[in-house]
């Protein structure tokens, strides 16, 4: 598994993987098979795959550190690109497939429905750290500051539950809300702990 891992045939595998919901969705668009109403299903099929890429991506630090497979990391970017891949789609099947680009009519329904400018919000930093995923922006901006713009991935995950917990809020059905909020927490609630840890030795090496 490990050597596995390492072949750059992995990286193509892992992307084909992460495609097939989408071809899912595509075969489903044309064999008439997205139900009555194909553009909410296609809304909610699109974000809950966006929520569950996010937690791949936040996954891949505590694989590497509990697996002691360094290896693990070579992923994280690819899946933090489909995040945001299926966040965009998301995106699309509202504003063109819901609401027919019709731009006043979204404005309204955003006033009406809060809960979708808070997916917005999170669409909008996605965007950021997209675009700032590649190795020259790395550079461009310096380690440190790279890194602290990309914690922002918190704020997404915040932002993303906050989102779903809404929408559902109107029908009082919070179970996958919960599901979900449970893994996110444990994942940052894990980097939380190790950050605690760590943050002794690293204020003493600073003395030393
Ligand atoms: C990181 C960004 C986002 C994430 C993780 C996310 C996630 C989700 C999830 C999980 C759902 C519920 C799906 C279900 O019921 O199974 C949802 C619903 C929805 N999202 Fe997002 N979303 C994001 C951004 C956006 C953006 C940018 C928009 C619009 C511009 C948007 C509009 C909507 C709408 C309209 C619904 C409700 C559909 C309905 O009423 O059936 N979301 N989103």
């Amino acid at each position: 598994m490990r050597a596995f891992l390492a072949q750059p045939a992995a990286k193509i595998f892992l992307s084909l993987v992460c495609l097939i919901p989408l071809s899912r969705l595509v075969y489903l668009t044309f064999s008439d098979g997205l139900g009555a109403n194909p553009a909410e299903y296609l809304i909610r099929a699109t974000g809950d795959w966006t929520l569950r890429f996010l937690c791949l991506t936040l996954a891949i630090t505590p694989l590497r550190v509990i697996s002691a497979w360094p290896e693990w990391v070579r992923f994280r970017r690819s899946l933090g690109l489909f995040t945001f891949f299926y966040a965009c789609l998301h995106a699309c099947s509202y504003t063109v497939f819901d609401m027919g680009l019709e731009w006043a009519d979204i404005g309204r329904d955003i006033l009406k429905r809060p809960f979708i400018a808070v997916g917005f919000s999170a669409w909008l930093l996605l965007w950021l750290l997209a675009a700032t995923s590649f190795n020259r922006a790395v550079k461009w901006l310096g380690a440190k500051r790279w890194q602290a713009l990309h914690r922002a991935v918190y704020g997404i995950a915040g932002l993303a539950v906050l989102h779903f917990f809404w929408m559902r809020a109107s029908k009082q059905n919070f179970a996958e809300v919960a599901v979900y909020a449970a893994v996110l927490a444990l994942l940052l609630g894990w980097r939380v702990v190790r950050a605690l840890r760590q943050w002794p030795a690293k204020r003493m090496a600073r003395v030393l």
